[in-house]
């Protein structure tokens, strides 16, 4: 089997870091780098460090409107697909590379498969809502997360090849935690000891793009007095600058890292604030309470579990959580048993 993966943004090159060897076990994989994110902490980092195999195309379409960066991706890829004609083209998650690359496949007829399908915030406003409803309806094979994941597809009428294969995000934890332990040493570089700081992260438009969203937030972490660490997003970056918002001493503000001294940051923080997928995911899978600073969330689990409260931008609600939100619930498993690359590419080997 021939797979092309199509790959842009960084939490799409932590996904791939745990499918990609499994594709190679036995099939031969093309990658394609959108160039989505470009900056060298934003994916080289990640190629490096979790060994993933170097992108056989690059495209380069760097930054720029929805419109117009999904264009300059779908017609390098469809240029990529119609030379290597693949069996299949594997997407992950919801960015402007997800979908660039499902519709290009797809008008090709090649079928696409869809690693973390039937997420739903149920919020058509964002862009991630879009990308993923669409990619769903064009996919041919659909690898769910969550049981919730496989419920929002039925209810939209998507009933064939949906499979739980659990999240390859918690494959992802399992396979790096105890080498990040070995390689990382930001807790050491940064002076920080275990469960004395809250780590934040923010970059999700519905906050940035909004400037009493953002001013609240950081008003919210500065009033807290807390130790913060914020690891910064560059589009966040940008507009914290525009904004004129500054930081008080208690927010140690950081350059984006790359995946294992995140890991570290995540696993000893002792609390965490976010309003990222993947870091509300995270923080659950490492027993740490999550803050997360969105009015509703895909990974609706780890809030009925009683690990993850939605504060959204509100000030108050943001500092009351840091201040106590303390869950003691014994948590569950919705997240699979860490083999979900395994299943993924046993479905697909079978039935291509
Ligand atoms: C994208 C995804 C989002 C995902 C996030 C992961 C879309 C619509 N959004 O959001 O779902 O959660 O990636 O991090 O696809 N920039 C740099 N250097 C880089 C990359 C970006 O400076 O390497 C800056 C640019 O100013 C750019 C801005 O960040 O305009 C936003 O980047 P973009 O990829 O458009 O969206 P993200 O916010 O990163
Ligand atoms: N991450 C990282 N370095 C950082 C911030 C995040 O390695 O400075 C990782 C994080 O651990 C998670 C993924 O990036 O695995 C989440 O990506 P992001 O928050 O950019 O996007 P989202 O998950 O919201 O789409």
């Amino acid at each position: 089997m021939k797979i092309i993966t199509i790959i842009g943004a960084r939490p799409q090159f932590i996904k791939a870091a745990a499918v990609s060897k499994k594709i190679r076990e036995k099939n031969q994989e093309i990658i394609i780098h959108t160039g989505q994110h470009y900056d060298e902490n934003m994916s080289k980092v990640f190629f490096e460090e979790l060994n993933i195999p170097y992108p056989d195309y690059n495209l380069n379409v760097g930054s720029g409107d929805h419109g117009a960066q999904t264009g300059r991706m779908l017609e390098k890829i469809e240029e990529i697909l119609l030379k290597e004609n693949p069996d299949c083209v594997l997407v992950y998650g919801d960015t402007n590379s997800t979908i660039a690359g499902s519709l290009a496949a797809s008008k090709l007829l090649i079928p696409v498969s869809h690693v973390e399908a039937g997420l739903r915030s149920f919020n058509m406003n964002m862009p991630e809502e879009q990308n993923r409803i669409l990619t769903d309806h064009i996919s041919r094979y659909l690898f769910a997360p969550t049981a919730t994941a496989v419920e929002n597809l039925n209810n939209e009428g998507l009933k064939n090849n949906v499979f739980n294969v659990g999240d390859v995000m918690f494959d992802a934890i399992l396979h790096f935690e105890n080498i990040a332990k070995n390689k990382s040493s930001i807790l050491k570089e940064l002076n920080l000891k275990n469960k004395e700081y809250i780590l934040a992260t923010i970059h999700r438009a519905e906050n940035t793009n909004d400037i009493n969203r953002m001013k609240s937030i950081v008003e919210a972490l500065n009033e807290s007095g807390e130790k913060i660490v914020l690891p910064l997003h560059p589009r966040t970056k940008k507009y914290i600058k525009e904004y004129n918002l500054k930081f008080s001493s208690n927010i140690k503000i950081i350059d984006p890292i790359g995946y294992l001294d995140m890991i570290m940051l995540e696993a000893n923080s002792k609390k965490i604030v976010s309003d990222s997928g993947g870091v509300q995911k995270e923080a659950f899978f490492m027993d740490v309470p999550c803050i997360t600073l969105r009015d509703e969330t895909e990974w609706i689990e780890t809030v009925k579990n009683g690990w993850n409260i939605l504060v959204g931008a509100d000030k108050q609600k943001i500092k009351n959580a840091i201040l106590s939100f303390a869950p003691t619930n014994k948590k569950l498993d919705y997240f699979g048993n860490g083999k979900a690359a395994d299943k993924i590419i046993d479905i697909l080997e079978k039935n291509i």
